[in-house]
């Protein structure tokens, strides 16, 4: 089966491309007259209309629960949303139910991901006691694990790593050639602040999950790193003091950083509007973050924009504040927000690019994607960049239909995705 994609707006210019099967078989200038012999030749055409074409987002942190927490998302609900949110592939956090801990709870995800609409990648969750299972697996040919995940604080139903044992992990991770993600908040620094802070609110979440205690967390990680040597991403800084942290360490072939879209865009003056919609962790910081944060896209210290897609029941997140878990929908809002970004002069597509997908693929080598090139697969992403509309979170299709950013006027829309090469329209 091959498809022409007509008139694509590629950042080197417009462009036919041509698909067949699965990949891009070709690149074409897209001239008039060629347009009309290729409708000939090829078994379909789409007029692309000269709409934005990038990679297909790849995001590399995100949660789709399903297994035994189907009612909160599953590998359907999910897929859904990251195509409408121009998503093609993405990495799979552990702290599921069971959790991805060992190879038995592995196999069990893998059977439930085959329901999956777009491709997928998963993370080993490291506990106190499963480094044999972790080695278990890596002694199998495992392409479609991407690394382990280290929670240094309870989240979401996640285990909690001690820290005498992040070195160990940090070992395995580099015999065999694996990155480690690291959420670094604290655990005993979250249990002083909680003990300090005795106004249980919203408004003190920020306080409460002190920005102390990811710091801490991050220097600690990025000091033992250095003494190891291996592989470390950063997940979601929230700080500019982790920001400084990251520049002193980093090193482009071993430290990489991600930020999520709500940390760059949010802060805690939101949370008068949102209330627990804005509960995340770590939290929603201040003005001066989101500024730093910025700076730390522009400058390189940031390597990845991950959505942390966490989705939890409305009614959970109705809960008073102790109750409602962390965590919010961020496949359907993710690259539309940096899109308005873009459209707002604050991101140049190059950058989005890079941040959203050909870094992903270049660091995790992730073969044949994250670039639109002859002979990658054709994940790709359609973007009506006039297109401005409202953010809705009731016409969502994960399953958790609240965001701390509905009703937020955007300009840019997906309207069409490939996953190797299947169309997918909106
Ligand atoms: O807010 C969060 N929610 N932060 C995390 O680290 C975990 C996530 C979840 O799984 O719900
Ligand atoms: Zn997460």
């Amino acid at each position: 089966m091959k498809t022409v994609l007509k008139n694509c707006k590629l950042i080197e210019g417009v462009k036919n491309i041509i698909i067949e099967d699965e990949k891009i078989r070709d690149i074409l200038s897209s001239r008039k007259d060629e347009g009309r012999q290729l409708e000939a030749d090829f078994n379909r055409t789409i007029d692309i209309r000269e709409n934005l074409v990038i990679p297909g987002v790849i995001d590399p942190h995100t949660h789709i629960r399903d297994l035994e927490q189907s009612d909160k998302e599953d590998w359907i609900s999910a897929s859904k949303a990251a195509l409408a949110g121009g998503v093609t592939t993405v990495f799979d956090m552990p702290n599921t139910i069971p959790a991805t801990t060992n190879l038995i709870n592995l196999d069990l995800k893998r059977k439930a991901a085959k329901k999956s609409l777009i491709n997928y990648r998963f993370y080993i969750g490291a506990t106190n006691n499963n480094l044999k299972d972790i080695e278990q697996i890596f002694g199998y040919e495992t392409p479609d694990i991407v690394g382990i995940k280290i929670f240094l604080a309870g989240s979401s139903s996640n285990d909690v790593l001690e820290k005498s044992k992040i070195e160990d992990v940090f070992r395995i991770a580099k015999k065999y050639d694996r990155i480690v993600m690291v959420h670094t908040e604290l655990q005993e620094c979250l249990n002083k602040w909680d003990l300090k802070i005795k106004e249980k609110t919203i408004f003190n979440h920020n306080e409460i999950r002190n920005r102390e205690c990811a710091i801490n967390g991050t220097e600690l990680v990025l000091e033992i790193a250095e003494k190891i040597r291996n592989k470390l991403y950063i997940a979601h800084i929230s700080t500019a003091e982790e920001v400084e942290l990251i520049r002193k360490y980093k090193n482009p072939n071993r430290i990489f950083c991600e930020v999520t879209p709500h940390h760059l865009l949010l802060n805690e003056s939101i949370l008068e509007k949102v209330g627990n919609f804005g509960k995340v962790n770590p939290p929603l910081r201040t003005e001066k973050d989101n500024t730093a944060l910025w700076e730390a896209v522009y400058d390189g210290t940031v390597d990845f924009i991950g959505t942390d897609h966490a989705p939890h029941k409305l009614s959970e997140k109705i809960l008073d504040y102790s109750r409602a878990p962390s965590g919010f929908p961020g496949l359907e809002t993710g690259l539309h927000l940096l899109l308005n970004e873009v459209n707002k002069g604050n991101l140049t597509i190059e950058k989005l690019v890079e941040l959203t997908s050909k870094n992903v693929a270049e660091i995790f080598d992730l073969k044949k994607r994250g670039d639109i090139k002859i002979g990658n697969y054709a994940d790709l992403t359609v973007i009506d960049m006039n297109r401005k509309w409202k953010i809705d979170a009731d016409s969502f299709n994960t399953k958790a239909k609240y965001s701390p950013f509905d009703g937020m006027e955007i300009q840019g829309k997906v309207v069409m995705s490939f996953v190797n090469g299947k169309r997918f329209e909106f």
